[in-house]
């Protein structure tokens, strides 16, 4: 089990608990740096981001550098014993430069030309901004590459986006190019070309995706999301050279983000590529909690999908990079943490796999859109307000949990998610235009896991199946042929597969499969789905499924049974008492297939029978009512069990072992209860 071999992604043995510090923003302010590094050591914070948007206090005129109050900032941290995660200051130019070079302006979808200002808005093609960024970076590297401080890279800010100007556009030609060996045939067959007459005869003729121009050509969209990736990573490497060139020791991440209150992975990059580009994952979280569209349960099972997502990009601990400690400023509507709720919430960060609680911002900004972000120290300066309170009991929690640093988790199920498919599956013109719900049909599918307790590892295309007793995989529209020979060999292998309606459509150029459903898909489920329909939300329709109806919503997927069990059965339409779930044993394997977009009450029942078939459990059995989740990272000697209440009311928790309490290392066992909001965690020695 070599997945329980701990493994450091920083020189850290230690939670890292700080943020994003932006002295800069204070530097005629001498008073309220020293009392920041007051605040930092009673805020029991160790750890903090510096420089992400300061490049124009770094060189407020071109070739003219100001390092002294970096220096100082770095110093300061670094002699009460805290460390410094070093930002690239790439996400945000200084005026003079924008001005000076217009070339690194960005040019949007619509072909106009950004304005200077805002930030995260550049040319990734420009060779000046990559000439400069590479010189900040060098400089950087030159200054602080041996500053015992420093503990990691921290590359731009929330790399997203596109360009469209001419330089882009000739960059992705040449993408093209390379894509289809030079043979411009291959495009427009890759592309439908003929489709509404679009064949090309020049390279020169190709634009990127805009809404003044061509956006109905599916495979022209999916290049150019892929170019997009392939050329910001393309930025990100160039921005790197002088760091693994002068302090090849010091580990290098980038800040990933999440999209909508639903928290489902960003669609601006293919983070399942940029990952490997990535010493350390880190990520950027902000639910929205106590919302009042969900439960908090609800939302917990978001946040512990997209964790298990990012931690799985590199199968080892991650790091949240930032978080709230109270409210943002950018949702609908900016609530204040409830009492309790950060902990609770830091702690299931901690407990799906990462390795630090980090915040933006440390200081709240006195002028300009973030000044009432929240931050650890507000604008009263002062440690003795309820949001300072909490970080420090985060902070307490967290050095007890400095043996959990470096753990992972294990999984025997794994939930398949895809950028490419996402893609694909949002431009498709068809199926239900807003019921496609890819990554919330995701959430549905991890629900009765984590309401369970039993560890899921969500993973791309690419990973390895073979680890997994169970693979989930739901509508994967496309899928290539490569990728359906690997699910082919990990049923054949024993493994058991579950697919949905909408899958095996297109393939990787997004050209439909011909002449029915993949042969090899066939094989493997003994049935083929022969159509698909959508359904009106008023419409109803039922499957009975081991003599129990279920709801079904928005698809129904007609199914021709060759070889297959039928497990379930539609109820009404034309396709009344044909099959809607089927099981099929293939070699050592099995299959199943589910024809309909069913409501959780299915999905509750189905995954039971898998669970108890698999022989699938918890890594630590507690009893609990819903709404209350345990989460274990594991090392080859113990588990660190974390015990978390997503309800507003007490919850009685019964624990069939003795296990350690972490806070007050007493023992515990038997019933517990735990209050609304309450975290409690625990380890348990590993039997051997
Ligand atoms: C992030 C960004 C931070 C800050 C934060 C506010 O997306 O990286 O700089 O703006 O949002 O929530």
């Amino acid at each position: 089990m070599s997945k329980l071999k701990k493994t450091f992604t920083t020189q850290a043995k230690f939670m890292l608990h700080g943020g994003d510090y932006n002295p800069d923003q204070w530097l005629d302010r001498p008073d309220i740096l020293m009392d920041d590094i007051e605040l930092m050591q009673l805020s029991k914070t160790n750890t903090f981001s510096l420089g992400i948007f300061a490049w124009s206090t770094l060189e407020p005129e071109e070739g003219v550098y100001h390092f002294e109050w970096l220096d100082e900032a770095i110093d300061n941290i670094y002699r009460i014993g805290g460390r410094v995660i070093l930002a690239t200051p790439s996400g945000a130019r200084p005026a003079w430069m924008s001005q000076k070079y217009p070339e690194v302006l960005r040019v949007n979808a619509s072909r106009v030309k950004q304005l200077p200002g805002g930030r995260h808005n550049h040319c990734f093609t420009s060779e000046i901004y990559r000439e400069k960024t590479q010189k900040m970076n060098r400089l950087l590297a030159e200054r602080y590459g041996d500053h015992p401080a420093l503990l990691m890279w921290h590359i731009s800010n929330e790399y997203g986006g596109g360009c469209h100007c001419e330089n882009c556009q000739g960059a992705f030609r040449n993408w093209l190019k390379e894509k289809y060996h030079h043979d411009i045939k291959l495009l427009n067959d890759a592309w439908w070309s003929p489709f509404w007459s679009h064949i090309f005869n020049d390279w020169s003729q190709i634009e990127s995706p805009s809404p003044i121009g061509e956006n109905a050509v599916h495979g022209l969209n999916l290049d150019w999301r892929r170019f997009v990736t392939d050329q910001t990573i393309s930025f990100f490497e160039n921005e790197i050279v002088p760091l693994k060139e002068l302090t090849p020791d010091i580990p290098i991440t980038t800040n990933f983000m999440a999209d909508t209150h639903d928290l489902i992975p960003f669609q601006g990059l293919d983070y399942s590529k940029f990952a490997k580009h990535l010493d350390v994952i880190s990520w950027d979280a902000y639910p929205a909690w106590h919302n009042d569209w969900e439960s908090t349960a609800d939302l917990a099972v978001k946040v512990g999908f997209i964790n298990d997502l990012y931690r799985s990009l590199k199968q080892q601990p991650f790091l949240l990079m930032e978080s709230t400690p109270s409210a943002v400023n950018w949702h609908r509507v900016n609530k204040a943490k409830r009492p309790g709720m950060h902990l609770l919430s830091s702690m299931q960060m901690i407990a799906h796999g990462s390795d630090s609680i980090l915040y933006f911002q440390w200081r709240k900004s006195r002028g300009s859109s973030e000044k009432f972000h929240g931050a650890v120290v507000d604008h009263d300066n002062s440690a003795d307000n309820r949001v300072f309170q909490e970080v420090t009991k985060v902070g307490e929690t967290l050095q007890q949990l400095s043996h959990v640093v470096g753990t992972n988790r294990s999984a025997d199920v794994a939930i398949l998610y895809d950028w490419d498919n996402h893609w694909a599956l949002e431009d498709a013109q068809g199926f239900g235009l807003e019921t496609k719900r890819y990554p919330q049909t995701l959430h549905q599918h991890y629900r009765p896991f984590w309401e369970q307790d039993i560890p899921v590892d969500v993973i791309t295309k690419e990973q390895d199946f073979s680890p997994y007793k169970l693979l989930i995989v739901p509508m994967l529209y496309l899928v290539s042929e490569q990728t359906i020979s690997r699910l082919k060999t990990f049923v054949a292998g024993g493994g058991t597969l579950v697919m949905t309606y909408i899958s095996g459509i297109v393939n990787e150029y997004d050209l439909t499969y011909m002449g029915g459903w993949p042969q090899d898909l066939q094989g493997i489920f003994g049935m083929k789905p022969v159509e698909t329909d959508t359904l009106y939300p008023a419409d109803r329709n039922y499957v009975n499924y081991q003599n129990k109806l279920y709801g079904l919503q928005d698809y129904a997927t007609v199914i021709e049974n060759q070889s297959a069990q039928t497990e379930g059965l539609y109820q009404e339409d034309f396709y009344a008492h044909t099959p809607a779930v089927t099981s099929h044993r293939y070699k050592q394997g099995k299959t199943y297939y589910i024809g309909a977009r069913l409501h959780d009450n299915f999905h509750k029942d189905f995954y039971q029978t898998l669970i108890s078939e698999l022989s699938l459990a918890p890594v630590f059995a507690v009893q609990h009512e819903e709404g209350v989740s345990v989460q274990v990272r594991q090392s080859e000697e113990k588990d660190f069990i974390f015990i978390m209440n997503f309800t507003e009311v007490e919850q009685q928790i019964t624990l069939e072992t003795t296990v350690k309490d972490t806070a007050t290392e007493k023992e515990l066992a038997g019933e517990i209860t735990l209050a609304k909001y309450e975290v409690k965690i625990v380890e348990k020695e590993k039997a051997h």
